[in-house]
């Protein structure tokens, strides 16, 4: 029984650690000057350089001059503090009417232009990968259909290209609106799904204060009150057919800055003026940190919406902080999306929000830890009951039968380990208290002991109570779990009292050990593999056990870290957007 729940226990953590492919993307745009040195690329699996752009007269790619010299090398600096990063080129089409793009994609010479120059650049400075920037649904299904034709010519190309190059396809990758239809038309939707490795939401920049005279929170993960939302534009992407697989989820690092027409009118939705602090009210969460102060109690969080406020005078600034942040990047991986990605890099303040975007309780390996602190020990309680169960049980069999002399004596050591106050009725403190004084084995049910097998038990018992010590930390690993139990030579620690006993640690620990270990030498010095388990004469275990002590099939945890970094690397990314006409969005 112990076994068996012990192992199952084992079982736990490969149940959770799904293998994950986990996208974290961000754009590092040329226009923001922050020092591609300075990008912490560790914090991303994808980085993508903005923005290429398309050529008006030949509709081949576009460089700015000032950009190709960054192009080069932005890859190889990425790469110097992430070797396994992906990055892509995204290509920006949002002039306020699409004009150039749907002239490229209405004709097939235009289309070929722009497809072998994207390609052939992405080569050129070593992108793994291009990404078509915001491009919205047009009413004029005409334009959309050859929209489509555009997508299938690319991923034809691109396919082609990587046969005859013998390398690895280029990702392609569409930045998308947050909604997939205007009226009555929508994206190519069959298109996207066989041409694209994903589609990245632009999650934000839903009211602008150049747009909107009403305070409003332009990423809003939800709305009571309309259905400009994060989460009404992701079902209507999977409504609409786009698997949320195929989805990566927009996060902004920029906020929005209204005036208040009367500042105290001051919550979501409040009356404004306009934008406040830049021409256009874009600000980012960098500047909203180091200049506006906003921080401590003035910093408001409405979990209606999902996002952070705050409130200078009659400055009004709508923008998402660490816990908004943590909060969409758990709903990503509530709906099965494919990861997030940040616009833009350079907004950051001190990567503070990139950092909280790892640290969403969704996460499977926050659930590892999880499971570790909380559900470990609360198993081992249930073994313990059970086998404090089956030992009274077995008790009133035997006092039944009237077997006075073992009676006798355990009733003794039963009055003496009870007398303290708090152990009543706690099996953990029972078998805490009685394998202290060498006597584990009373615990047990008798008819499981035999010489050889006593050890073995005693053993279980030892690492069951390490398991519901009182400090999480005091508590054995999974590995080091599986190293115990397989590994019967392995030292293990002595247990300290357990949790949840109402009685206070201080007055013991320590030695005591030692009459257990001499039971296990007289009975089990001539076995095989358990001689010398318990009888070491290092005791002072170390506190944890080093890796090279693990059995070669518990090492799969970074085993399938390695894995995972190997799979995200060959998928990979797609695009930022700011809502305005230019690029040029958050300072
Ligand atoms: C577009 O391409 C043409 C032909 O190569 C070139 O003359 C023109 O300068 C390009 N446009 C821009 C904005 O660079
Ligand atoms: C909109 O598209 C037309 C061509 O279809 C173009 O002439 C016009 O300049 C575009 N407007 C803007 C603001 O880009
Ligand atoms: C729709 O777009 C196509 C191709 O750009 C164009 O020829 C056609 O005139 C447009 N239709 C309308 C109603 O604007
Ligand atoms: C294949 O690659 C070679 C150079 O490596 C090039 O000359 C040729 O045009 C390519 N063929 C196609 C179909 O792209
Ligand atoms: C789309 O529909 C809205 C109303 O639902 C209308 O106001 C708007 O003019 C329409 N847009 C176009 C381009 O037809
Ligand atoms: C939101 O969209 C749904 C349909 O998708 C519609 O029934 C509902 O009325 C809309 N709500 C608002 C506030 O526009
Ligand atoms: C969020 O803001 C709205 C509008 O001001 C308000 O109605 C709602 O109660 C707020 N939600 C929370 C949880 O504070
Ligand atoms: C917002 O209000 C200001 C002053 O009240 C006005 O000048 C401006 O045009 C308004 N903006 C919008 C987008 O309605
Ligand atoms: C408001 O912002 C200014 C900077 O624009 C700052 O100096 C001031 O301390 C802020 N006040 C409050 C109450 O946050």
């Amino acid at each position: 029984m112990l076994f068996t729940i012990v192992s199952l226990l084992l079982f736990l953590p490969s149940l959770t650690s799904s293998s994950e492919t986990w996208i974290k993307a961000g754009y590092w745009y040329s226009g923001s000057q922050f020092p591609v040195p300075d990008i912490d690329s560790t914090l991303f699996t994808h980085l993508t350089f903005g923005f290429a752009y398309i050529n008006t007269s030949t509709y081949e790619l576009l460089i700015a001059p000032s950009d190709e010299p960054y192009m080069f090398t932005f890859t190889d600096i990425v790469r110097q503090k992430n070797p396994s990063i992906t990055t892509l080129l995204s290509i920006w089409t949002g002039d306020s009417n699409f004009s150039t793009f749907f002239s490229m994609a209405t004709k097939p010479s235009h289309r070929t232009s722009f497809i072998e120059s994207s390609i052939q650049r992405a080569r050129l400075y070593g992108f793994h990968g291009l990404e078509l920037c915001c491009v919205k649904p047009d009413t004029n299904t005409t334009k959309m259909e050859n929209m489509g034709i555009l997508f299938d010519d690319w991923r034809t190309a691109v396919d082609r290209e990587s046969k005859n190059s013998t390398r690895s396809p280029l990702l392609l990758t569409l930045a998308s609106h947050y909604l997939p239809s205007k009226n009555s038309t929508s994206y190519p939707m069959e298109s996207l799904r066989r041409n694209f490795d994903w589609v990245h939401i632009l999650a934000y920049n839903y009211h602008l204060p150049t747009m909107e005279n009403f305070t409003g929170a332009h990423s809003a993960l939800y709305d009571p009150s309309s259905n400009v939302s994060t989460d009404y534009g992701i079902k209507e992407w999977i409504s609409r057919g786009l698997p949320a697989e195929k989805m990566v989820l927009g996060l902004s690092y920029h906020g929005c800055v209204w005036t208040l027409a009367d500042p105290t009118a001051n919550e979501i939705g409040s009356p404004a003026t306009g934008p406040a602090v830049t021409p256009d009210g874009l600000i980012s969460y960098k500047f909203i940190k180091s200049y506006m102060l906003c921080d401590g109690e003035k910093v408001l969080h409405n979990s209606t919406y999902v996002t952070n406020y705050c409130i200078n005078g009659s400055v009004w600034i709508g923008y998402d902080d660490t816990e908004a942040i943590r909060t969409k990047v758990s709903y990503a991986r509530e709906k099965g999306l494919l990861g997030y990605k940040v616009w833009q890099v350079a907004n950051d303040d001190n990567w503070v929000l990139s950092k909280a975007a790892q640290e969403d309780e969704k996460d499977p390996r926050n659930k590892r830890q999880l499971l570790l602190v909380i559900l470990l020990p609360t198993a081992a309680t249930v073994t313990l009951v059970l086998v404090s169960a089956m030992w009274y049980l077995h008790k009133r069999a035997r006092r039944n039968k009237g077997w006075m002399d073992n009676e006798k004596e355990s009733q003794s050591l039963f009055r003496t380990t009870m007398a303290s106050p708090g152990n009543a009725n706690d099996p953990n403190l029972q078998a805490y208290d009685l394998w202290k004084c060498g006597k584990g084995m009373e615990f047990m049910d008798p008819s499981l002991d035999d010489t050889y097998l006593s050890c073995k038990l005693m053993r279980c018992m030892q690492i069951a109570l390490l398991c519901v010590q009182e400090n999480p930390a005091d508590r054995p690993s999974m590995l080091e779990l599986s190293s115990m139990l397989k590994n019967e030579t392995a030292a293990m620690n002595t247990p300290k009292r357990p949790a949840f006993s109402t009685r206070r640690d201080e007055d013991e620990v320590q030695e005591s050990t030692i009459s257990q270990q001499e039971i296990c030498r007289s009975s089990t010095e001539d076995r095989e593999g358990l001689a010398g388990v318990v009888a070491r004469e290092d005791r002072k275990a170390p506190e944890y056990f080093s890796l090279e002590d693990l059995p070669e099939n518990s090492g799969d945890e970074s085993g399938s870290n390695r894995t995972d970094e190997a799979v995200s690397r060959t998928k990979s990314e797609e695009v930022p957007e700011t809502g305005s006409s230019s690029p040029a969005v958050a300072v």
